[in-house]
């Protein structure tokens, strides 16, 4: 129900379609509940229509049914890391530790820590304006650390983490200038930028994720589809058991790296 009767839903949605916004009546719908007035619902409306990420527009993701704060310049979470989750969701003991690197927004722990019992979560990534969303998004359920993969994290984590989640950006460099003007233009490149086969962050994730594992624990990461066998490589390389799991309908790819030993659970 549109709250500005003064302007016509059927007129922010012309205005919409008109800028390429595919879901235009959708988009207007929820820029007509965003906007506590004619004005505000203007100035939303033209951030829109000037290529700005409706997440970005709303200050909010929904991501597996629940609304994660998302400020301009931080990552949007992708509805296709549903799986990531989801995977993890499935792998998790009850009371797990879990690290959540490269965390952006911080939506995939805090959705993680609510499909499990009691998570220890800590999260943590390079760029201070994803460090201060996550900050938010966690509240009271577990730490944000700002820095570079690991390094923040406190040395008593070693050896302890059962799910290490890590959609740690992919994207060839020479793909970046192909990706859609809202991911190119209004997220920032190193939340994108792989380097040559998109595989370089994964790299140095993998390489140190045996000594942040429990025995059993698991390292989870996204991959493209032409990526997979390169990954699960790379995952084998540390050490690791790889497993793949792909969603034809999320159009999603996770490669799992288990670490030997039977897996304890934290709790
Ligand atoms: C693809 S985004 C994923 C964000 C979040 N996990 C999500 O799925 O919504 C990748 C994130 O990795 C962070 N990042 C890139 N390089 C990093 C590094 N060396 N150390 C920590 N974080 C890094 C970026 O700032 C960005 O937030």
């Amino acid at each position: 129900m549109p709250v500005h009767p003064s302007v016509p839903l059927s007129a922010t949605a012309a205005t919409l379609r008109r800028a390429g916004c595919v879901f235009a009546e959708d988009e207007a719908r929820l820029l007509h509940e965003a906007a506590r007035s004619p004005r505000e619902l203007d100035t939303l409306t033209e951030r829109r229509a000037s290529g700005l990420p409706l997440e970005h527009v709303l200050g909010w993701a929904e991501f597996l049914g629940h609304r994660y704060a998302v400020d301009t310049g931080v990552f949007v979470p992708r509805r296709r890391s549903e799986l990531l989750v989801r995977q993890a969701a499935a792998l998790g003991p009850g009371r797990a530790v879990v690290v959540d690197l490269c965390c952006g927004s911080g939506a995939l722990g805090v959705a993680l820590a609510a499909a499990l019992d009691g998570v220890e979560l800590h999260s943590c990534d390079i760029e201070p304006a994803a460090v201060r969303c996550a900050r938010r998004n966690l509240g009271g359920l577990g730490h944000v650390y700002e820095g570079d993969l690991f390094a923040p994290l406190p040395a008593a984590l070693r050896g302890r983490v059962d799910l290490l989640l890590a959609n740690v950006p992919y994207v060839p460099t020479g793909d970046v200038d192909l990706l859609p003007a809202e991911a190119r233009v209004h997220e920032p490149r190193v939340a994108l930028d792989g380097g040559d086969d998109g595989l370089d962050v994964m790299r140095r994730v993998a390489a140190d994720a045996p000594n942040w594992l429990a025995p059993g624990g698991s390292l989870l990461v996204e991959t493209g589809e032409h990526q997979t066998p390169a990954a699960v490589e790379v995952v084998a390389a540390a050490g690791l058991i790889p497993r793949v799991v792909v969603s034809p309908e999320l159009y999603a790819t996770v490669v799992t790296g288990t670490a030997p030993g039977t897996g304890t659970g934290s709790g």
